[in-house]
This record gives C-alpha cells, structure tokens and sequence, in this order.
C-alpha cells in the first residue's frame, strides 16, 4: 500500500476505500506508519470528513486492531452506556447494578477524566482496594458471575484508538464527527453488546457546544451502532448544569450511593431511570418507555441494585472493611468549608464548566494524561437552578487538601452561581433521544 497516495487522496477531498482504511490503521496500531504521515491524515480527514461508509470501515479496522469481548450464550442481554462525559457524571455507578437487576450483563468499559470533565475509572479508584484493571478473562469471567462489571480498557483492546485518540489530541484533530464516531463506537463493538444506550451531552462543559451539534453526533453514533448490529439509542442531555449535586471523585461514589438508596438527588435518579428504560425498551423487555420507567423505578426502590452494587465491589477485590470505614467518614478531605450566598434569591445558574475548573484545580482533575489525582477533593451540596437560597445560606461546600487551595476555590466559585429576585425553572435535564 502506498500509504503517502492515501494521504495525498484525502487531502484532496477523495475517498478512501475500506482495505485502504484497514491497512492505515493496521500499519499504525503496529508501527509500520509515522506519527507524521497518520497526523497528516488526520488532518485531512478533519478538514475533508469521512463518508458514511469511510467512518464504518475505519470504526470497524479499530474494533478489530485488538482482543474483542466473547460472551457465552445466555438468556441475559449484553448492553452498555456510554456518556460523551460531564460534570458530576456518575450515572455509570448506581445504573450498572441496575441493569444488572433487570436482568442484563453489563461489560462496562470506562475511561478517565482528562481536563474538566469527570472518567467513571478514577471514581471507582477512590474506593479502597477496587481494581478496574482487569484481563479480558477476568472480565468475562465476572460479567458472567456477577452480572456486570465497570473496568478500563485492557491495553489488548481496541489500541488503535489509544495510539490514534493519543495524536489526534495533540494535533487538534479531536473535534471531527467521524473521527469522534468511529474511537467511541470502535471501543464499544469491541464489547460485543446487544445494545446500547448513548447520553450525548450538550453545554458549557460539554464537548458539543450545543443541542444541534450533540444531536448532529447522537445521529452519527446510533446510525452507525445499529449498522453494525447494535441496537442503539442515544439521549440529549443537558450539561449546562452538574448533574447531581456532587462533583468529585469520592463525593460522586457517596452520591452515587444515595441514588441506590433511594435519596438521590432527583436528575441523576430521572437519568439513571431513563437509561435503563430504553435498555428495556431496545431488547424487547418493555412494551415502550412509560412501561420499560415503571419496571425500572420498582426495580431500583426494592434495594436490590444497593445489595448489587456490594456484590460488584467484592468481585473487584474492594476492601470492604476499609470502604465501610471511608463512608462512615463525614469527608474524606482534610477541609470543607461553605461557600455562601450572598444575598437571598433564587438559582438561575450552576455553571458545569466553572464546577468543573473549580473541581480540576482543586485536585480532582488531570491536566495530562500522566497526572496523579486527589480522589477526596471536590464540591458537594450544589444548590440547583430552581431553588430558593437563603442570604448565608449554603450555593456548596468545598472539600480541599488544605485551606490555600480551598481559599483559591472559594474566590473562583461565585462566578458559578447567579441568583436573581424572581422564580427560575428548574434547568430542564433531557432534551429528546435519537432512535
Ligand atoms: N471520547 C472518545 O472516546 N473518543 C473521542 O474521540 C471523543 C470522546
């Protein structure tokens, strides 16, 4: 193959043709191409776009770069979520043992956060002595046993989108529809699943700016999903405003907890609900939403999901005596200290994106991929848009490494928050699906 004629082919707005695009990712995953020459291409395709049927061969060269997941038969379907990422995001926790409840596996393969946005790996590390690094054997193995797990990618999988997601966000070549389409669906094929649900979120801290453009991306996923024979769906969902009222790696488990529990603040509770839903809805097991919802809310208020969610913990090798010790903990950081409003009002704005920064500064977030992470910092008792704040009252706690960096959030976290003199709406979460 003639990989600089390839090149030079995008470049000038041509086609690819599907063994062209197989032996690129081929030559790349296994060094057989430069950096340079796969950067260039990259370039190209994000100036010149993938076709429909370019971005299924190169999603499906991708999948098939590495070890795929292999499932025995078994009446329970194989099905998955996957978020394009948020702040307070922790709906992976308390859905995987929902879905295992209503009857599912769930092979959960999660990521990191990078920047602002939270990844459901480095939550899940805040509990002590949970592993996400697992062998694929392993994976199957308890998937298979417990129903469900929530774990990283093994390097076995799919690493021609680590080796192309690793370039492509040094080269500014993250934001292309195709290029975005093809790294999350390749990973989730790899998964083997029945079905899938997407929440494509849009916002301040979103990667779509906006509710055209994520359901621009939710179209491209759930056309391409179904083509290769999964059966997809994807919500447009708000992120304009935290979901919950926790951001932080361990606050976010805590809260994840309360939703199990049935306390939980009330938009995680509606999205966790929803997400299982149209999973019920997508295999057949409800008749449509309003059924598949019902299922799903007696499902999670029978305390089954909280006992499974214990069962997860112990198949992953958690400490429980320790994990126990932790929740029993009223912070798991050394200071927490109030932010308060400083006049009464109502909440007419919870910025995502200045949470998210606050959150990233304080400790809680990367900078680069390497960065080591402060698992028990972040931001709890968020008030939400739509409620009435006292003049002291508290807009959110901040839970520090120590009072400097806790001082630093606390100048920066007003700017979050806009209070006015007049009733405001609560923020309205989902935005539609794409079937
Ligand atoms: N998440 C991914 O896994 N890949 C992308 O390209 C963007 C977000």
């Amino acid at each position: 193959m003639n990989f600089l004629r390839l090149i030079e082919r995008k470049r000038d707005g041509q086609t690819l043709a599907d063994d062209a695009i197989r032996a690129l990712v081929r030559a790349f995953t296994t060094g057989n191409l430069p950096a340079y020459q796969m950067a260039a291409l990259l370039m190209a395709v994000y100036f010149r776009g993938l076709n429909r049927e370019e971005t299924t061969a190169l999603t499906l060269a991708m999948r098939d770069s590495g070890e795929t997941l292999q499932f025995p038969p078994d009446p329970r379907p194989l099905v998955d979520k996957h978020s394009t990422g948020g702040i307070g995001d922790k709906v992976s926790l308390p859905l995987t043992p929902l879905l295992i409840c209503l009857g599912f596996r769930v092979p959960m393969i999660s990521g990191r956060g990078l920047g602002i946005t939270g990844g459901t790996l480095d939550k899940l590390d805040s509990i002590p002595g949970f592993q996400t690094l697992l062998s694929t054997k392993r994976i199957q193995k308890i998937v298979q046993r417990t129903g469900g797990v929530i774990c990283g990618q093994t390097e076995r999988m799919v690493p021609a989108d680590k080796k192309i997601y690793a370039l492509r966000d040094v080269t500014g070549t993250v934001p292309n529809l195709s290029l975005i389409t093809a790294s999350i669906l390749s990973k989730k094929l790899a998964e083997n699943l029945d079905a899938l649900i997407l929440d494509v979120k849009f916002g301040t801290a979103a990667f779509m700016p906006t509710l055209a453009a994520a359901r621009q991306l939710a179209r491209a996923m759930v056309s391409l999903g179904r083509q290769c024979g999964v059966r997809t769906r994807a919500v447009l969902t708000d992120m304009n405003t935290p979901l919950g009222r926790a951001a932080g790696n361990w606050l976010e488990v805590k809260e994840s907890l309360t939703c199990l529990e049935g306390q939980g603040p009330a938009d995680l509770r509606t999205l966790v609900l929803t997400c299982a839903a149209h999973l019920l809805v997508q295999t057949g097991r409800a008749a449509n939403l309003a059924v598949a919802r019902r299922q799903a809310t007696a499902c999670l208020d029978s305390g089954a999901p909280r006992r499974t969610w214990d069962a997860m913990l112990r198949a992953q090798g958690a400490d429980l005596k320790a994990w126990h010790r932790k929740l029993a903990q009223p912070a798991a950081a050394p200071t927490v200290c109030p932010l308060k409003a400083p006049q009464g009002g109502w909440i007419a704005r919870c910025d995502a994106r200045i949470i998210g920064e606050v959150v990233r500064d304080l400790g809680g977030g990367r900078q680069t991929q390497e960065a080591a992470i402060n698992h028990a910092v972040g931001i709890d008792q968020m008030a939400k848009p739509g409620e009435w704040v006292e003049r002291g009252g508290v807009l959110c706690r901040v839970h520090a490494a120590d009072g400097q960096s806790a001082e630093a959030a606390l100048a920066q976290l007003p700017a979050a928050f806009q209070l006015t003199a007049h009733p405001v709406k609560p923020a309205r979460l989902i935005w539609g699906s794409v079937r």
